[in-house]
């Protein structure tokens, strides 16, 4: 990030700490009234955060530009709904596991099948249908480090990161992305500064292992490469886990029925502006043309921002601060899902055999146009004959025909889908842009995934919280575990 940038993070910081708290009018203390920019599963497991710490009488309002959701999407194709945006869920994402059961809804299995790593001309490695085989393939090709990557990430990741869920079940909150990763353990903070690579070659792991696998993981779920810095390439290889799920009949769901759940009124509209307000009483005014491109404005004591801010995303002007309040500062990296409804050509993979064609296939080569190909069940689990696959730029009509040698039906969604990890510097986006108006999406920037979603969605309700009641002692404060602080007593 620019020097001016990191002037601007830093007087905002400074701005907070002179005017908190904030004077507040007697009768509106308990009961807010509270806007929230965006309804994915950040500004909907924000709201579910907030009226379960507010109560009933908070006043909660969504503004939704297109639909509740967001990056949370199917596509229909032929007659089936598959998943378009965020597909997979890991079993340890407690706010996901939890969102789902509370709101009746299912657990799909998705992970499984076969795989094959592709290099640009044939396949580095492909499964078996024994799984004895697969086995003995893997640790041929990448000895013991097959066997290590799975304590590695229950060890050294999961079991650190899972520590959040302590931390904000007994409300502490932090203002900036890293001190939020930094509390759930402090080895996070050098993972996020350095790269993928590095983090896992200090960790021992060999560059076939690398280059193939961790690669793979990367070009499947950012698009990107193994100079992404070593969180959310660690985020992004807990993915090879087993266990991995979606919710039946659709993701978007989830926001959708968090909505209800946290009885919260849906603006369907965009937002082009936060005013601060000069005077006593409301904060703040909220500038949003309706459904029917009406301009209109709404007042509120506390605004949260969640989606991101970014030119090509959502441009809102934040008027009359007393130091400007910039968009993203880092680039947006693209990616298009192409879903065809047809038969693949093994031979675009180096495969001669349709049979022996995997149904997953993970790419390691930076210079080809896939990411990743999938055959991919409906959002019910029935199997289709439609195939996904991830590209950085959408492909011809010419690539397409030599993919498929017949196609019933063909689809496509481009996504500003994630940051461009490689342009993120150390300096993040705080939660808190100013007294009472809150950010997100900050967090897209240490890890993009619907858990972290979620996870910031519940550090920025706390934050709301903890600053409205004025528990300056819950924010920017290590968590001591209790368990742990007695055991310390008792020694
Ligand atoms: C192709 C793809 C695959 C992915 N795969 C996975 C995966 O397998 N697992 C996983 O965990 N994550 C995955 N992710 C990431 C995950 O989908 C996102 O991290 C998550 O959905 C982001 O949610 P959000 O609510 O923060 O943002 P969004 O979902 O983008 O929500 C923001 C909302 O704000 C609305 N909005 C924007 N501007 C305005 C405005 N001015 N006024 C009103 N409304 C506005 C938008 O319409 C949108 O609905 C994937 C993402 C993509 C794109
Ligand atoms: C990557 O793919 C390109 C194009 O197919 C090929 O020329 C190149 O040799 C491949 N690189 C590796 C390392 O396999
Ligand atoms: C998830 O739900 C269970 C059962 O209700 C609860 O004990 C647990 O604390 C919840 N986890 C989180 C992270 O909220």
């Amino acid at each position: 990030m620019s020097a001016s940038g990191k002037a601007m993070w830093t007087s905002i910081l400074f701005f907070l700490a002179c005017f908190l708290p904030n004077a507040l009018s007697e009768e509106t203390k308990e009961h807010p009234s509270i806007g929230i920019v965006g309804g994915g599963i950040g500004g909907t497991s924000t709201a579910y955060f907030l009226r379960q710490l507010f109560g009933k009488e908070a006043k909660i309002d969504i503004f939704e530009k297109r639909q509740v959701g967001g990056r949370l999407t199917t596509i229909k194709i032929g007659d089936n709904q598959i998943e378009a945006g965020g597909t997979l869920i890991h079993p340890k994402n407690m706010y996901m596991v939890n969102f789902t059961k509370l709101l009746g809804l299912e657990q799909l299995d998705v992970g499984g099948g076969s795989f094959g790593i592709f290099d640009g001309s044939s396949m580095r490695i492909s499964s078996s249908q024994y799984s004895v085989v697969t086995m003995a393939k893997l640790f041929w090709r990448y000895g013991m480090d097959i066997y290590n990557i799975d304590s590695w990430i229950n060890e050294k990741l999961l079991s650190k990161f899972m520590r959040i869920y302590d931390i904000q079940s007994a409300g502490h909150a932090y203002t900036t992305v890293p001190d939020l990763i930094g509390a759930m353990d402090p080895s996070f903070i050098s993972y996020m500064k350095n790269s993928i690579k590095f983090v896992m070659k200090t960790s021992g792991f060999g560059d076939t292992f690398i280059d193939e696998m961790v690669m793979g993981a990367l070009r499947t779920n950012y698009g990107q490469n193994t100079d992404i810095p070593g969180f959310v390439g660690a985020v992004s290889i807990a993915g090879v886990q087993p266990g991995l799920w979606a919710v039946k009949g659709g993701n978007k769901q989830v926001p959708e029925k968090l909505v209800s759940e946290a009885q919260v009124q849906v603006i369907q509209g965009t937002v082009v502006s936060v005013q601060l307000l000069q005077y006593q009483g409301k904060n703040y005014r909220v500038g949003f043309f309706d459904a029917e491109k009406k301009e209109q404005f709404k007042d509120y004591d506390i605004v949260i921002v969640a989606t991101p801010l970014h030119d090509e995303v959502s441009e809102i002007d934040f008027e009359d601060f007393p130091s400007s309040i910039e968009n993203f500062p880092q680039q947006f990296h693209k990616v298009t899902a192409t879903f065809v409804e047809g038969v693949p050509d093994p031979k675009y993979f180096g495969v001669d055999n349709a049979d022996d064609l995997p149904n997953s296939i993970l790419t390691c080569n930076d210079s080809i146009l896939v990411n990743s190909q999938d055959k991919k069940a409906d959002v019910f689990g029935n199997p289709t004959d439609v195939y996904k696959f991830f590209s950085n730029t959408p492909p011809s009509e010419d690539d397409v025909k030599q993919m498929f040698t017949s196609k019933k039906d063909i689809r496509m969604a481009t996504f500003m889908a994630y940051p461009e990890y490689s342009t993120v510097g150390e300096d993040l986006p705080p939660f808190v842009l100013h007294d009472q108006l809150y950010y997100v999406n900050g967090i897209e920037l240490a890890a993009s995934a619907m858990e972290m979603s979620s996870i910031a969605g519940k550090n920025v309700a706390l934050l709301a919280y903890n600053h409205w009641h004025g528990n300056l002692e819950k924010i920017d404060e290590p968590y001591l575990d209790p368990a742990l602080e007695k055991d310390k007593t008792e020694l």
